[in-house]
């Protein structure tokens, strides 16, 4: 392999292809980056790549906001062309975002290979887009670069011949631990010495009032122990406002960089969230995280870490808060190769090729 093209396109992209394009430059490979626009304010997109240190990319596509049909679609038109000029070696596709699937799907139709970093990852859900995203782009896939064990059982199920799996580790830790120094030494900027924060940005809790308002009750109920800090994806902002809902009891925060969040993650008292890559920092970090959701493409992070599926039963939700706040937290351990050195193996994979 000479010539590698990475292609992102939403926040938690940038965390998991910083340390690929790392350790790719670090071997002299060639590199090209495409930024698809998925994500495109500020503290949504630019702030991560001045942090995690990733350069400009090499093109832009602008493609904003959309359906899924729309977003994808307008990713698929604008990124065709540029495959078409570069010709890559190889194209690397992050995660289980519309710009994942929509790059795997234009390469593997110009016979470009493609390596998908963090596959065989299956919550089972096929009402998730995600799910849809991460099971297509793996069919596509000719190297599959796999965080945990249960990625490698879930491809062999699915037939996927072994040699094209390769089990590298968690990428997401490996920005982790190499920014959890500046992390500590961050500010607390007038934050509590103990608080929960929480995320929330699933279209299954924020797209529908009822739900929305449900957790933001149950949040209330749950700031009467805690304080809590909560920093609001922009669809969950726009959701809050066009429902109309209650949220004076909750300190609502703009996104916030990646450092800080990370500084935030590390002193919580508990993570209450539907993130996907949380559960995982929150099972590297040893804090609490108490999922809202019903399951999980991240079972390592149950069966080894610190995260518990409440899904949506609020009572339950409350008990487990309960049992964290007297010290009876359930204790974890960090998953194998979850190390900090899933982007140099993932380079030594490519660099053999
Ligand atoms: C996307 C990913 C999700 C990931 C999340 C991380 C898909 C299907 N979903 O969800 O898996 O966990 O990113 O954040 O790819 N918006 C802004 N500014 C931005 C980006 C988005 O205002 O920079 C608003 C827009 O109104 C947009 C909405 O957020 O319509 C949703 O953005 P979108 O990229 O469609 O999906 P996310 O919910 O961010």
């Amino acid at each position: 392999m000479n010539h590698i093209l990475h292609v992102v396109g939403a926040r938690p992209n940038f965390v998991k292809a910083a340390p690929v394009l790392r350790a790719i430059r670090q071997r002299g490979m060639r590199q090209t980056l495409v930024h698809t626009g998925q994500h495109y304010d500020r503290n949504m997109s630019d702030v991560f790549f001045t942090q995690l240190e990733i350069p400009e990319p090499d093109f832009n596509l602008e493609v904003g906001s959309g359906s899924h049909a729309v977003q994808t679609a307008e990713i698929m038109k604008r990124f065709e062309p540029v495959v078409l000029d570069s010709k890559p070696d190889m194209t690397l596709v992050y995660g289980d975002v519309n710009s994942t699937v929509a790059a795997a799907l234009v390469c593997s139709k110009l016979l470009i290979p493609v390596g998908h970093v963090e596959a065989g990852l299956r919550s089972f859900d096929r009402t998730m887009p995600e799910e849809i995203n991460r099971i297509v782009t793996d069919r596509l896939s000719d190297v599959l670069f796999t965080p945990s064990e249960d990625g490698d059982a879930n491809l062999l199920r699915e037939g996927v011949p072994k040699e094209k799996i390769h089990l590298v580790g968690n990428v997401m830790i490996d920005s982790l631990i190499q920014l959890l120094p500046a992390a500590r030494s961050c500010p607390k900027n007038g934050f509590p010495e103990r608080f929960a924060l929480v995320t929330l940005h699933r279209p299954s809790n924020v797209d529908d009032g009822d739900m929305l308002r449900e957790i933001l009750d149950s949040l209330t109920k749950v700031s009467r122990e805690l304080e809590i800090v909560f920093p609001v994806h922009p669809r969950t902002r726009q959701r809050i406002a066009e429902f109309g809902l209650d949220s004076q009891n909750l300190r609502l925060l703009d996104p916030v960089p990646y450092i800080e969040f990370l500084s935030l993650q590390s002193r919580a008292a508990v993570v209450i969230t539907d993130s996907g890559g949380i559960q995982e920092e929150t099972t590297y970090l040893g804090v609490p995280c108490l999922t809202l959701r019903p399951n999980t493409e991240r079972p390592i992070t149950v069966s080894l870490g610190t995260n518990i599926l409440v899904g949506d039963d609020r009572g339950s939700l409350i008990t487990e808060l309960a049992k964290i706040l007297e010290g009876k937290q359930k204790k974890g351990v960090r998953p194998p190769l979850w190390d900090g050195h899933a982007g140099d193996r993932i380079a030594d994979i490519l660099l053999e090729m």
